[in-house]
């Protein structure tokens, strides 16, 4: 009797312990995988926003694997059926442009693999298709702008002309922010986009596409909208080269508040930088493990920012984080 109850202690112990030890090798093979579909490299807030991604999904111990789409969707659709095939747990991607993504979303879906939209959205009818959007208002970012423009000409008869450098073609920062100032400045005649043309989000296009203007509008300007702080950048090289003095004789309006766009403020070149936060590692993360823990998350997660005027630039410039 005394044997019998030794030998179905020995058992019940050998049995928890296998069951100890296999929950462990469970827990580790269940370190979630993250697909990570970027945009590219091709500003600023760009490699903050990547910096961002990389570090969080680090401090939050999520195995992150990651492609640079080199601003090209045929890369991201590739990235993301690259990640389909690896059956990675969660998919999250920065669509370059609005449109032109259901096939490859119904993939995952029927692969069951959830996807986050970050930073740009996209046009589908179907919403299923993604489980949620983290990032910025752009409209809302447009119409900041568009808000601060009113002011500062409210007392200023016109016309006031207004050069425009946009972010890369169907992208949603640059239907977004053209969109948005034209609502603000369609009831008051005395604004006029002059000129419209794509330095796609880059230095060296916002020059390019700068130098242009100056040539073909000279001093007719009165504001240079830029969609980010690179083209404007840019910009500002193109009209110092053409002897203007940018922030003074032409209005330089700015997206995504970096520190370049900072010293430009403080250099006084740039007069306002409308806030656009790339900082969204942390938010996606916590968003991943959310969806594997199988909580329900709302559709949209919007970043707070705001606006920033040239007057409060070397105060604020110490304090910015990308
Ligand atoms: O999608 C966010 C935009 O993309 C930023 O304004 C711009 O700098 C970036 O390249």
């Amino acid at each position: 009797m005394r044997h019998s109850r030794r030998v179905a202690l020995a058992a019940l112990l050998g049995s928890a312990l296998t069951l100890a030890i296999g929950t462990g090798a469970h827990a580790e093979d269940k370190k979630i995988t993250l697909g990570f579909a970027q945009v590219g490299a091709e500003s600023a807030w760009r490699t903050a926003n990547t910096v961002s991604v990389k570090s969080a999904a680090a401090d939050a111990g999520i195995n992150l694997k990651f492609s640079d789409a080199q601003q090209k969707q045929e890369n991201q659709i590739k990235a993301i059926r690259s990640y389909i095939a690896q059956k990675v747990d969660v998919i999250a991607f920065s669509p370059v442009v609005e449109s032109g993504w259901e096939p490859v979303l119904i993939e995952a879906k029927n692969a069951k693999i959830p996807v986050i939209l970050t930073d740009r959205n996209i046009d589908v009818k179907d919403k299923s298709l993604y489980v949620t959007m983290i990032g910025s208002d752009f409209l809302e970012e447009g119409r900041r702008a568009g808000k601060w423009l009113e002011e500062r000409y409210k007392n200023e008869p016109g016309p006031i002309n207004i050069a425009e450098l946009q972010g890369t073609v169907g992208s949603a920062p640059a239907n977004d922010r053209r969109a948005g100032l034209l609502e603000v400045i369609k009831n008051d005649p005395k604004f006029k986009v002059i000129a419209s043309q794509s330095g796609d989000f880059t230095l060296a296009g916002g020059k390019q596409v700068m130098e242009a203007f100056v040539k073909t509008y000279g001093k007719k300007i009165n504001v240079v909208y830029a969609h980010n702080d690179d083209m404007a950048l840019g910009a500002i090289q193109a009209m110092e080269e053409a002897g203007w003095k940018p922030g003074k004789d032409v209005s330089v309006v700015s997206f995504d508040a970096t520190k370049g766009g900072f010293q430009a403020m403080v250099a006084g070149k740039i007069n306002v930088d409308v806030e656009c936060s790339p900082l969204l590692g942390p938010q996606l993360m916590t968003a991943v493990k959310d969806i594997v823990a199988g909580k329900q998350l709302p559709k949209r997660i919007v970043t707070e920012e705001t606006v920033f005027p040239m007057s409060v630039a070397a105060e604020v410039l110490p304090t910015r984080k990308y």
